[in-house]
């Protein structure tokens, strides 16, 4: 399987340089970010500051309850947009995580998260997202539970992921499953404005086509779509 990986995604793009943080226009940080990301980078306990785990835009911002874990083993990329395309569209959208109390919030590698992304993982929930994935821009992600985003994953603008419905179906034959976790596994292309919703598993390879609303799992190597999504096809590959 051809996976994509970080060096071939263009020299604009922050994810090719995972080492060193760089302007959208491919110049140096510009000081407003470099002070934007070391604000924000204080999350990760002080002591990790002098190597700038968050690289973020001015008006990214991270609310963090007490006993929120924010764990960035690489470099987590906040505010910019990883594709070289509307960027105008979507520039200087604020970019939110929220970290109830004694929550999770996992970058083991590389990623990124684009303007205009919120994500909210509710007290002690845990969110995590893979080594060389980004999501573009403008798109919602509630964690009550559990959300978990593989390794070099794409996923497009105006992604809404859930891993509760909020509110109760109330059935006689049923009780209710009020939450349950989202797993997207690796090397996923999730298309433009796809709704995941709760208990449903990616496998890996698979790709979501877009406006796609996801209720059940999706097996890996395989193209879903439409309302809810069916497979379209099986044994499929994808590459940047
Ligand atoms: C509508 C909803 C609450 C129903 O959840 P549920 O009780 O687990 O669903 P049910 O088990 O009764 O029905 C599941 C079936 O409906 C389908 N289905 C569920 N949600 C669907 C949706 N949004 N669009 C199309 N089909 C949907 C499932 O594919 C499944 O089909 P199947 O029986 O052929 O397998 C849920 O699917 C949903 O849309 N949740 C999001 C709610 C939301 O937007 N909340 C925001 C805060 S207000």
């Amino acid at each position: 399987m051809a996976h994509s990986t970080l060096g071939s995604r263009g020299p604009l793009s922050p994810l090719a340089h995972p080492g060193t943080p760089v302007h959208e226009d491919g110049g140096r940080l510009h000081p407003t970010r470099w002070l934007a990301s070391a604000w924000q980078s204080r999350h990760c306990g002080w002591s990790s500051l002098p190597h700038l785990p968050i690289s973020a835009g001015p008006g990214t911002r991270i609310a963090r309850e007490p006993g929120a874990r924010l764990e960035v083993g690489g470099k987590l990329l906040l505010g910019y947009q990883h594709m070289n395309i509307g960027q105008d569209r979507f520039r200087g959208l604020p970019t939110a995580l929220d970290l109830g109390s004694d929550s999770r919030f996992e970058v083991p590698g590389y990623a990124s998260i684009g303007p205009g992304v919120g994500i909210a993982v509710s007290a002690g929930a845990r969110f995590s997202i893979g080594d060389g994935s980004y999501i573009t821009a403008d798109a919602t992600i509630l964690c009550t539970s559990e959300v978990t985003i593989g390794r070099e994953c794409a996923l497009a603008w105006g992604l809404m992921i859930m891993d509760t419905d909020f509110h109760e179906v109330v059935r006689a034959d049923r009780p209710w499953r009020d939450r349950a976790p989202v797993h997207i596994g690796d090397h996923v292309w999730v298309g433009a404005q796809v709704t995941i919703l709760k208990g449903v598993t990616i496998g890996d390879g698979a790709v979501i086509a877009a406006r796609s609303v996801v209720t059940h799992d999706v097996p890996a190597r395989t193209l879903v779509g439409g309302n809810p999504a069916e497979a379209i096809r099986t044994d499929i590959d994808w590459r940047e």
